[in-house]
This record gives C-alpha cells, structure tokens and sequence, in this order.
C-alpha cells in the first residue's frame, strides 16, 4: 500500500532515475550504477574535494548561457530589435563563473558593491557591468560611476540626486534605468496585477513621469528607459507579458520628454526542482514575450524599443549539483488523519547553511543517492542537515531507496542557484568547496572553508581580546 505521506508528485518517483528536466545535462549513471556528472563519478570529487560539494557541470552551464541568450536574441530579432542579456549574478557568482558568462557574450547585473567588486576582480569590464539594488551607498555608486558600469539602476527618488553628484563630481554622464514597481507579482504558477506591488522595489506607476523628468533634468544623468522585475521561479508567462504591456504605457508616455532607447523586464524565469515543475520552454516564454512586445509598440504608434533581460536561476540553477554524506538515519513514525505511516529521516553533513531555501522558501528539492544504484524499494525519506534547528531540511520529500545506508553519498539537483550565494556558517559550519566538471576534468572553484577561516576574524582570538 501506498504511504499515505507520498506527495501525488512523488508517487511514481524512481529512486535511481535522474530526470533530464532537473538533472544537469552530463548527470548520468554509469555501468556500476553510480552517478557521473561531467563524465566524472560523485565519489571521486567528494574524495578530493570533500563534502558536502558543490558541482557545477559547467558544459550544462555554458550550454545555458547559449540557449537563453539565443532565445531572447531571435525572438528580439523577430520583432527588428535587440536583447541585451545581463546574467544576474547574485544567482552564483564566483570568478570562473564570471569569466564563461563574459565569454559568450553576456554583461552582468551585481546589486551590492561587494559583487560589483568581484566581478571586476574576475575582470568583467566595467562596461558589461549593471548595479541595482534598494540601498545604494555613495561608496558603491562612486565605485559604479568610476567603472563606468554600463547602468546603474535607480530604485529612489533619493538615488536621482546621489548618483548624479557623483556622475557630477567625476565629470561623467552616467546612464540610469528607473525600476518601475508594476504591481504585477507573479509566483510560480500564477500572476497578480495590483496598483502597487506591496514590497521594497521600484518607483510607483504615478511617480514616473516626475522622476524620469528629474533625471532627464541632469547633465551628468543619462535616461536609457524603465526596469521591471516581477519576482523569481517563475512559470507564468503572463505575469512577464503584463509586465511588458504596462512599461510600454509608461514607456510610450515618456517618448514626449526624449528619447526612451531601451526597456529592461529584468529575470525571473523559473526552472525545474521537482518532478512537479513544468517549466515553459524559454524559447517560447522569449517568443511570447517579444510577441506582446511587438503589440503593444503597434497599439500605442511607437517603434519597438531595445530590451533587456536578467536571467540568473535559469543559467545557473540546473547547472548545479551538491553532494552529501549519510551520516545518520532515522524511520520516524507519523500519525496524519487517523492513519499511521514511516517516514524515513537522512541526516547529511551539510543543511540550511549550504542551502537555505527550503528553510527561507519552503523550496523542494529532488534528491537521489549517488555512489551506487539500488533496486531496494522506495521509501518516504525526508532528507535533513546537520544544524541546531527542526526548519534545517534539505529534500524536504524524496523517494531514496529503503536500503540507503551510513556513509552513502546523496546528490541533490538543481543547487547551481541561490545555494552557495545564500550560505552562512551558522552553526559554526564551514561552507564547501565548489567544483566545475567538464569532460572529465575537475577545476575547483571555490575551496572549502576551513574552521580556522571561521575564527580568523574574532578578534578575541587573534588580538589577545584587547582590540
Ligand atoms: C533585479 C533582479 N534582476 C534579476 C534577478 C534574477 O532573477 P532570477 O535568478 O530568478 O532569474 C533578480 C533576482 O532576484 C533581481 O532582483
């Protein structure tokens, strides 16, 4: 009988299967049934690099980079205009990273200076760069205006004044975006359209023409066009395409005042985590993108303007790999409704401090184990980390075989984003270390933190407690 706690979803799940949809492109079992990615087998870069790992395949990741930016490039294309593609790096940022998303051609979007830093370290130029972020500090738009980052994004009235005293004291014109609050919020599935979205972002729909007119009124401030982004993980192409049509209003509006070159419809695009997730093709979220674009330019008489866009899960997420060890196993009695059934509780070396989404978004996961196949039947298993705290899951459901023991190594899917740029040492944790596979080859990434990194800034450790 089936386990009453099996989410529909999971009912048909094949614990040694590995999805095409959520599993990176070179993620495959080989003859002994273990797990290669990269052509290299899970076991062997736990054993140099340790674990938990991150793994990047980083031929699924370039091979991303192609098909996105293709995909907004002919549908722009078709509609006889251009897409400008700024990978969102806060998805995953590391310097190799840096280096691929450059190679084919994207720019980058940071919205903190310490990633502005970074990819400039890794050496984005400057002009391939794009800031964002709520709370810009002089600092970092000083910074920005003195790299000559191609765009820095205006999110309030307050910024207008600040980036332009900079631009100002550097003898610069720096070109702004303004981001739009659209009111339109879109999570996964489903779409809502409100006056004003009720969240920290973006200038309101009524203060646009005041504030476009505040920086068109600045010597040192060039206007390129409006910004919106909708939110992240997500499937309905409606939210983005109604997005699009209420910039356009906005956009057309603007084209009195001056000239309105480009509109940025930032990211958002969601990917597959779970065998639950349908994801639309992004050919076809771009086609029909670029589709209603093209519309409504026709409706209000005006020609079609560049665009923008800001992929970041969708390059990064499937890419991405982690690995863990078995530590301990737990069958755990449940009583739901009346009815008692097992669910089976894997703790692993790792948890909320390598991946906090499932603990900060109730994301799900998908998880398999990966030093061996099983033909062991499937059981209800709830895969969980190593912290001081009952929110610390990983795989919140997972179909792992009944015999997974101490010691097996799990691999779970779809980690490349928001994971390693969400780590923490909580618990005193120290975070792994990040390997990119490809054709047999391992190149690690990040190395692994080590306790003695964790303590190098107490001072009370290193000063003698007198600092
Ligand atoms: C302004 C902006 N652009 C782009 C992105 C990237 O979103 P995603 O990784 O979901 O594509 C984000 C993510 O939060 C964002 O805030």
């Amino acid at each position: 009988m089936q386990n009453p706690l099996v989410p529909e979803w999971l009912r048909s799940a094949d614990p040694n299967a590995l999805d095409a949809k959520i599993w990176p492109r070179t993620a495959r079992r080989a003859e002994n049934g273990a797990l290669e990615i990269g052509e290299i087998a899970a076991a062997d870069l736990v054993r140099s690099y340790g674990s938990p790992l991150y793994v990047v395949d980083q031929e699924d990741f370039e091979g991303r980079l192609i098909a996105v930016n293709r995909a907004f490039s002919d549908a722009a294309s078709k509609i006889g205009t251009t897409a400008k593609l700024y990978y969102a790096s806060k998805a995953l940022l590391t310097a190799d990273v840096m280096r691929w998303v450059v190679d084919a051609g994207y720019s980058v979007d940071v919205s903190t200076g310490g990633e502005m830093a970074m990819a400039l370290a890794a050496g984005v130029p400057g002009e391939r760069l794009g800031l964002h972020g709520n709370n810009k500090s002089l600092v970092e738009i000083g910074r920005a205006v003195s790299a000559d980052v191609s765009a820095i994004v205006v999110d309030s009235e307050i910024e207008i004044e600040r980036i332009a005293s900079v631009a100002g004291a550097q003898d610069k014109v720096q070109p702004v975006r303004l981001r739009v609050n659209s009111g339109i919020h879109a999570h996964t599935h489903d779409f809502l359209a409100t006056a004003r979205e009720d969240q920290k972002f973006g200038i309101a729909i009524s203060d646009v023409p005041d504030l476009v007119a505040k920086i068109r009124s600045h010597s040192h401030l060039k206007f390129l066009g409006l910004h919106s982004h909708i939110g992240s993980q997500i499937f309905a192409v409606e939210g983005f395409v109604a997005a699009a049509e209420r910039l356009l209003e906005l956009h057309a509006n603007l084209l009195d005042g001056g000239d309105v070159p480009e509109l940025n419809l930032g990211g958002g695009f969601g990917i597959a985590y779970t065998p639950e997730d349908h994801p639309i093709p992004i050919k076809d979220i771009a086609a029909r993108i670029a589709a209603a674009v093209a519309a409504k330019c026709e409706q209000l008489g005006i020609s079609v303007p560049k665009l923008a866009f800001e992929p970041g899960r969708i390059i990064a997420g499937p890419a991405g790999v982690t690995l863990y060890s078995v530590g301990t196993l737990k069958d755990v009695q449940v009583t739901e409704s009346g009815s008692s059934a097992t669910r089976k509780y894997v703790s692993v070396d790792g948890g909320m401090s390598d991946n906090a989404r499932p603990a900060l978004y109730g994301a799900e996961y998908s998880a398999t184990v990966a030093n061996r196949a099983s033909s062991s039947s499937p059981a209800l298993s709830r895969v969980v980390g190593k912290h001081c705290e009952s929110g610390d899951i990983v795989v919140n459901h997972a179909m792992l075989p009944s015999d997974i023991a101490v010691n097996d190594l799990l691999a779970v899917a779809a980690t490349g984003a928001y994971c390693f740029s969400l780590s923490s040492n909580y618990n005193f944790l120290p975070r792994p270390a990040m390997v990119a596979v490809k054709s047999g080859l391992a190149k690690q990434l990040v190395r692994a933190e080590t306790e003695l990194d964790l303590m190098s800034r107490d001072l009370g450790l290193n000063s003698g407690g007198d600092a």
